[in-house]
């Protein structure tokens, strides 16, 4: 019953907000009701299979995700992306996706939004959302945070992401410096939203506009865990300052995925 009045109020909400974790801010916005009983929780994402027959894929999947990478897989020499139009400003809605910042581009022309081409099928930028911890380890190492490019296709359906790890370095990094202050989230949702815009390409330049990559076949990293989506690990690390990732850290909250068996996900092929 729940779930039902919630698909339903989420259908009337504007459209502008997109990326596989959508339907859970709208949940935890909705009424107070879902956020003490949240319908599925990080730290039980070991049984999100069971909690509604919707979520049945979290459980039965052959390619879900995240899963563990590692140099002994080598790296991607197929499926290479070609960006457009990440230079210069992009507007979007920037907020706190209920687990961490995030940042929502308008559904209006999907394809006037930044995009890649690969494999002949250009997919575009619905927005990008950090998790704490990362959800992809590499080599048994986990960074502390991951951030999340996620694009459709042109209708708006997820198809493909790119995955940048987050870690501590030495310097600021500019595509944080860009940024008003992180967005915590409290009971009655994010702490603010604000419209800015940003280059969203400073991301791209600090992982060298993904030069070395993990592709892979695999899934949203939450309920409903939908599969047939094409996930690009950067082997580089985007690297923050210590103080930026104390800001992004101190926004969110644990939000990464039990990492899954590798069965059907057919790494780099
Ligand atoms: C949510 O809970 C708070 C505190 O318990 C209360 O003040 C507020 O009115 C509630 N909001 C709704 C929409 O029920
Ligand atoms: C880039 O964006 C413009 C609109 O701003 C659009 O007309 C053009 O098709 C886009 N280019 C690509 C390759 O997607
Ligand atoms: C892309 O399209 C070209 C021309 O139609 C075709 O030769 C090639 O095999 C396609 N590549 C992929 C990966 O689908
Ligand atoms: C949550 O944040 C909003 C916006 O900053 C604020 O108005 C509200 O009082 C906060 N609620 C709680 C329970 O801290
Ligand atoms: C891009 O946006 C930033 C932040 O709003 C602004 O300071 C800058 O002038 C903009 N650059 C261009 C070329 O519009
Ligand atoms: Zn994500």
């Amino acid at each position: 019953m729940l779930f039902k009045s919630l698909a339903a109020l989420a259908a009337i909400l504007p459209s502008t907000f997109a990326c596989p974790h959508e339907s859970h801010l709208r949940k935890r916005q909705a009424a107070n009701e879902t956020i003490e009983n949240p319908e599925w929780a990080y730290e039980a994402s070991y049984n999100w299979g069971k909690l509604d027959p919707m979520y049945q894929l979290c459980q039965t999947g052959t390619q879900q995700s995240p899963i563990a990478l590692s140099l002994n897989n080598g790296l991607s020499l197929n499926h290479i992306p070609t960006f457009h139009n990440y230079t210069g400003n992009t507007t979007g809605m920037y907020r706190n996706w209920g687990f961490g910042p995030g940042f929502a581009l308008s559904r209006d022309d999907i394809t006037a939004n930044p995009s890649f081409t690969y494999d002949n099928e250009t997919v575009y930028l619905l927005g990008w959302h950090i998790h704490a911890p990362a959800d992809h380890s590499v080599g048994g190492d986990r960074s502390k945070a991951e951030m999340h490019f996620v694009h459709g296709d042109a209708d708006g359906h997820e198809k493909a992401v790119l995955a940048f790890r987050l870690d501590p370095g030495n310097s600021d990094a500019s595509f944080f410096t860009q940024l008003p202050p992180m967005i915590g989230f409290n009971e009655t949702g994010p702490e603010y939203e604000q419209q800015i815009e940003m280059n969203l390409d400073y991301a791209l330049q600090s992982v060298l506009h993904f030069n070395e990559f993990w592709f892979y076949r695999g899934s949203l990293t939450s309920p409903p865990c939908h599969e047939g989506i094409h996930w690009f690990v950067a082997r580089q690390i985007l690297f923050t300052g210590v103080e930026q990732m104390q800001a992004i850290l101190g926004a969110s909250t644990y939000s990464a995925r039990a990492e899954q068996e590798v069965w059907q996900h057919r790494i780099n092929e």
